[in-house]
């Protein structure tokens, strides 16, 4: 069976890595595994007209986090709904190619049965149920699980946000944004996700809220041995935490490779970070810049 391209550069872009010249962080950790999520030459067009996405692969290791950057319009949350199976809420259609968990294709299962499986997403614009309260809302997210599961997942996602610990009783939609994304991810984690997907979480937050949402990411990793799919436009951020990095731009993945080379590569830095040989640009430059830019040209 064929890997797509994505796995093929992910283990090729290590091996040389290992030199010491550059040291990506996935060079510095165990091999990689076996990918745990795969998309494999995915093509999703909506309305029968729109082609949003096309022949996209990425794969995703074992308890790696894999960062999918790019601009508005490029394909990232239609990728992520193809993986949910809620491309039909939007009239969408995956036309072409497969997504696969643990090497089996997954792309025709409901969204229930992705959840069962373990495939969760966190979707953009942290929709919590906004008439509920924390621990509603918690529930919700544990309704599959036996009661005692469901307690003791609920003990986890307090210690991760002690935050919602201290807001159980409170109404959702009056929270703030970056705790309404707490919630958003803590009622993912309710479903006990193997992989969680997670789009554009920082979106709109301030520094220091987004630097607790990128805590919990990592101790996700780390302690409890999730896989993560972390969607971003902030490719400062999720580089600094990402193993590898993939970049969609108008549909296609233009450049992949491991987080520590993308944030050296020069085409990255002046197009994602707004960083040049010169040092930063205003974001007016950067902005210029994109407009010129083209990936593909
Ligand atoms: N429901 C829909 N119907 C028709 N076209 C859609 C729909 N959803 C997305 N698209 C189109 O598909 C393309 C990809 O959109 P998508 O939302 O996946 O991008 P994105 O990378 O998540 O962007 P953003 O960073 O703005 O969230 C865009 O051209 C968008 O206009
Ligand atoms: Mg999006």
């Amino acid at each position: 069976m064929g890997r797509p391209a994505g796995t093929r550069r992910l283990v090729t872009a290590i091996g040389p890595a290992l030199a010491p010249a550059a040291e990506p962080r996935a060079a510095l950790m165990a091999p990689p595994s076996e990918p745990v999520l795969e998309f494999r030459n995915m093509r999703v067009v909506y309305d029968n007209a729109i082609e949003a996405v096309r022949d996209v692969s990425l794969a995703v290791p074992e308890r790696g986090v894999v960062a999918l950057l790019g601009s508005n319009g490029a394909g990232k949350s239609t990728l992520l709904k193809a993986m949910s199976g809620l491309l039909y809420t939007e009239e969408g259609v995956l036309e072409n190619g497969s997504v696969l968990f643990r090497g089996e294709e997954v792309h025709r299962l409901s969204p229930d049965e992705l959840v069962r499986r373990g495939i969760v997403q966190v979707p953009e614009g942290r929709r919590v149920f906004v008439a509920l309260t924390v621990d509603e809302n918690l529930q919700m997210g544990g309704f599959a699980k036996p009661q005692a599961a469901a307690r003791r997942k609920l003990d986890q996602v307090f210690s991760l946000f002690p935050r919602l610990a201290e807001r159980r009783g409170q109404i959702a939609g009056y929270m703030s944004g970056g705790e309404q994304q707490m919630l958003a991810i803590g009622r993912a984690l309710m479903s006990e996700p193997v992989v969680l997907a997670l789009d554009e979480p920082s979106l709109g937050l301030a520094p220091l809220v987004i630097d607790r949402i990128y805590e919990v990411i990592a101790r996700l990793r780390d302690e409890f041995a999730l896989t993560v799919l972390l969607v971003e436009q902030n490719a400062h951020r999720a580089l600094g935490i990402a193993d590898y990095g993939y970049i969609l731009e108008n549909g296609r993945i233009v450049l992949d490779g491991p987080a520590a080379d993308l944030m050296g590569s020069e085409d990255v830095r002046e197009f994602y970070l707004g960083v040049s040989k010169e040092g930063a640009k205003s974001l007016r430059d950067v902005k210029h810049y994109k407009r010129r830019k083209r990936w593909l040209s």
